[in-house]
């Protein structure tokens, strides 16, 4: 493969792990991740990389220094190289029209307009980040805009990883998708960045579509998922009134290969950056087109997240005999999934503000993610404790709720954990991955998600 320059611009979530993998597996490129936030490029540069990621010290550690560089200098960054990742945030408008719903494409746009005044060669710029249909066209638009006599060829090349399996996920991706204009000029870009992924994944992997395609596939992609969850999370209210257990209904359905059995766990509801976000995005490219049933049918997926959370809150309520006030309540867990420390819409969130709200003392426990839930729940000192240990964090609860699927929740001697709580005491599995029948053995009243609770009284 012909050397290349490879910039990222955004060293984040997704623009660390992908850079690094690509430059662990193709030695021949040079590769530079370069970011505003110049704490997070410190971070990146030292023992302790801003994100945790099961395989991502060593990752990082076989190429940095060597091929793979995090800098802050974005403008030496653009003149040097000649293919460009963004792979900037793209959140949720929180301000002016489309609010709460469109993509906020600030951060976006000041990358294309400084793509465009610091290059001085043609430059392939491929999306990374997930953006809504038809962004490309505003980026050619601006790269275009500058009078300028240098070609530049925008990509779509949306990521699919998920946090706790990032390097997994981009070692071994189910595709590759690479979204390009069907020109002469396009088609050959799309070429170059289909060589760069073909050092280590297999050709058939690697899909290449129209631009359009590409950039609207990444949104249903995640919109699908989502739609999964919520659609096993109304079947976990139905079970909780007849008797019948979620977890064997999913079983029983996701073994018909033509529905699958990945996700369908039941759970509080799904977090994460991104899920949410883009659902909403999709909504509001709808409701711009006119489709207002389309809209429709994909808010639905929102909206019965944020009831599947609030039923849990009203569930603890009910059975902790209709006041919570006063009541210490242990969250095993505040990451949005395991295996990372990242809370950003993590369901835990919602469930310690409502608890605030009944006024009970909330203690959040986590392995990686009490610095980040520190920052969520800021402003309530005093009310809320944060202690990593969960057997310290159980003490003297009235209650324990988990929050996140953590291996280590399944294996506690809960016996233990049992004999230092308030009695009576309560489990509230928001991701069933308890052993309910022993924790109610043990004394706990049990409360799973969609299963018939587990009750001394
Ligand atoms: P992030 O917030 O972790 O990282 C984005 C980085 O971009 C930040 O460090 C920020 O400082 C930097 N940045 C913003 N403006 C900049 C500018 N003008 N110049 C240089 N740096 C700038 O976000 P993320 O989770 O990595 O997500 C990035 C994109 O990828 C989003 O569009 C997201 O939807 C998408 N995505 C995320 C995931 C995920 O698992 N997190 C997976 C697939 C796709
Ligand atoms: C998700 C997608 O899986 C990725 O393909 C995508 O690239 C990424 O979003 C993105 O665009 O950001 P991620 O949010 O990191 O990845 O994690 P997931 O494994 O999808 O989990 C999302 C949420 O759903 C978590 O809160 C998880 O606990 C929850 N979940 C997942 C369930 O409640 N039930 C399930 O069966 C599966």
């Amino acid at each position: 493969m012909t050397e290349r320059n490879i910039l990222c611009i955004g060293a984040g979530y997704v623009g660390g792990p992908t850079m690094a993998m690509i430059a662990s597996k193709c030695p021949q490129c040079r590769v530079t991740v370069v970011d505003i936030d110049s704490e997070r490029i410190a971070a990146w540069n030292s023992d302790h990389l801003p994100i945790y990621e099961p395989g991502l010290d060593q990752l990082v550690r076989l190429s940095r220094g060597k091929n793979l560089f995090f800098s802050t200098d974005i403008e030496r960054g653009i003149r040097e190289n000649d293919i460009i990742f963004v792979s900037v945030n793209t959140p949720t408008k929180t301000f002016g029209l489309g609010a709460g719903l469109a993509a906020d494409l600030q951060y976006w746009e000041k990358t294309a307009r400084q793509i465009l005044e610091f290059s001085q060669s043609a430059k392939i710029v491929i999306e990374k980040s997930t953006l809504p249909v038809k962004t490309a066209l505003a980026m050619e638009r601006i790269l275009d805009s500058g009078g300028k006599e240098i070609r530049f060829d925008v990509l779509s090349n949306p990521e699919f990883l998920a946090e706790g399996s990032a390097v997994q996920d981009l070692e071994a991706p189910d595709r590759v998708l690479i979204g390009s204009r069907e020109t002469e000029a396009g088609l050959k870009a799309r070429g170059i960045l289909a060589d760069i992924f073909a050092q280590w994944v297999p050709r058939e992997r690697i899909l290449t579509s129209n631009i359009w395609s590409s950039e609207l596939s990444k949104l249903v992609a995640n919109a699908f998922l989502a739609q999964r969850i919520s659609s096993i999370n109304t079947i976990s209210a139905l079970c909780e009134k007849t008797e019948a257990s979620v977890a064997e209904v999913s079983l029983a359905v996701g073994m018909d290969r033509r529905i699958g059995s990945k996700f369908l766990n039941a759970s509080i509801g799904f977090g994460g950056s991104c899920f949410r976000k883009d659902i909403l995005n999709l909504v509001y490219l709808c409701r711009n087109y006119g489709l207002n049933e389309v809209a429709d049918y994909w808010e639905m997926v929102i909206r019965i997240n944020d009831y599947q959370q609030e039923r849990f809150i009203q569930g603890m309520l009910g059975a902790m005999f209709n006041t919570l006030a006063g009541k210490k309540i242990s969250l095993f867990g505040f990451a949005f999934k395991a295996n990372t420390g990242d809370t950003r819409e993590s369901p835990a969130i919602y469930i310690a503000r409502r608890l605030l709200e009944e006024r009970a003392i909330v203690v959040v426990s986590d392995p990686q993610a009490l610095k980040n839930a520190r920052k969520d729940l800021s402003g309530n000192e005093g009310v809320v404790h944060y202690v990593e240990d969960p057997y310290s964090a159980a003490e003297g609860c009235h209650a324990i709720a988990i929050m996140t699927e953590w291996g280590i929740y399944k294996d506690l001697d809960f016996q233990r954990i049992y004999d230092c709580m308030e009695k009576p005491a309560f489990i509230f599995d928001g991701r069933n991955i308890l052993d309910h029948r022993s924790c109610f053995e043990i004394g706990f009243n049990v409360y799973p998600i969609g299963k018939p609770p587990l009750t001394h009284f």
